[in-house]
């Protein structure tokens, strides 16, 4: 699913950025992608995201 509708950018994206580039904050995301450069409303649900995405390595496998 998009989290950033503005810019296109989907959970997956934010899920492979921590799991194979080592991303761990939004800082990261940020830096890697356009998301939050617009309206900003994802940003909250792309923290939730990334977090549960560096807090659960079990999603690693499923990518
Ligand atoms: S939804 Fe991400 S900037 Fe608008």
């Amino acid at each position: 699913m998009y989290v950033c509708v503005c810019h296109a950018v989907s959970d997956k994206t934010i899920r492979k950025l921590a799991y194979e580039q080592g991303v761990r904050d939004i800082r990261g995301i940020k830096k890697l992608t356009p998301l939050g450069l617009s309206c900003g409303k994802c940003v909250p649900m792309a923290k939730a995201i990334l977090q549960d995405a560096n807090a659960n390595p079990l999603y690693k496998e499923a990518g």
